[in-house]
């Protein structure tokens, strides 16, 4: 399975850390953040990385990481003009990707402790469709947040004012290739932006989206507050 890494975005959040730094070279424990996405993929054996990001920082990118070949890995890149969204910078992968292929995506701002190589093993025997990972939290206000129907999601409210459950779709993602004609045909929303969780609810509506949950600490990192709450499991695992 190859993997896909989401680096762009304004990281408006972040402000004004991000005024001069893009969110996932920001410091988190001994290494950038960036650095955690790849070593995730390296540790469940996902050698061939695509790493998507916007123009003004490839540069570091590429200083940092290379072409992989320090891990054994080849990383690859790809550019998003404008942040025009999850799904938009998804789509940049159709290329990449090849037809009938499954990958694995990752938000860079997902910080985890589980190993993805379980779910890369149970979504190899899912015959089609999406599979993604959910956390319980504490304001799922923040997040996209699913309706479970047994063994699957019904549908995901996005940062909904009142969420009907208590979990959180996380940014890691499995998918198969019909991703990219479901980022083709979605439209914008208000903010403008393709989002993920209009690509994930079509999945949803057609039956086809499941779930597992994630057994150990995961945090969005797009806050100050939850780079702090990074930082300090990441500093646990590292001293
Ligand atoms: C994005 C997704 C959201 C998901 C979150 C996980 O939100 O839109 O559904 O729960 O990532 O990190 P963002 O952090 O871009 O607001």
């Amino acid at each position: 399975m190859r993997g896909v890494i989401l680096a762009g975005g304004t990281g408006s959040r972040l402000r004004p850390l991000t005024t001069i730094i893009n969110k996932h070279l920001l410091p988190v424990g001994k290494y950038p953040m960036i650095h955690y996405s790849i070593k995730k993929m390296k540790e469940a054996g996902i050698l061939d990385v695509l790493l998507v990001t916007g123009k003004q920082s490839a540069g570091l990118y590429t200083e940092y990481l290379g072409s992989g070949s320090q891990w054994g890995m080849n990383i690859t890149y790809a550019i998003q003009e404008q942040a025009g969204g999850i799904a938009e910078a998804l789509g940049l992968a159709a290329r990449y990707i090849g037809q009938g292929e499954k990958f694995v995506l990752l938000l860079g701002d997902n910080l985890f402790h589980d190993s993805l190589q379980p779910y890369m093993a149970d979504f190899a025997k899912q015959t089609d469709g999406a599979m993604v990972l959910l956390k319980e939290v504490s304001d799922p206000r923040r997040y996209g947040v699913p309706v479970l129907q047994d063994k699957r999601i019904a549908f995901i409210e996005e940062k909904p004012s009142n969420p009907k459950s208590s979990y959180c779709v996380t940014g890691i993602y499995f998918y198969d290739s019909e991703v990219f004609q479901l980022v083709t045909s979605c439209k914008p929303s208000r903010r403008g932006e393709l989002e993920i969780t209009d690509v994930n609810n079509a999945y949803a509506k057609a039956g086809k989206l499941t779930y597992r949950m994630l057994q150990n600490w995961w945090v969005d990192a797009g806050t100050h507050e939850s780079l702090y709450q990074a930082a300090a499991h990441i500093r646990k695992e590292e001293s």
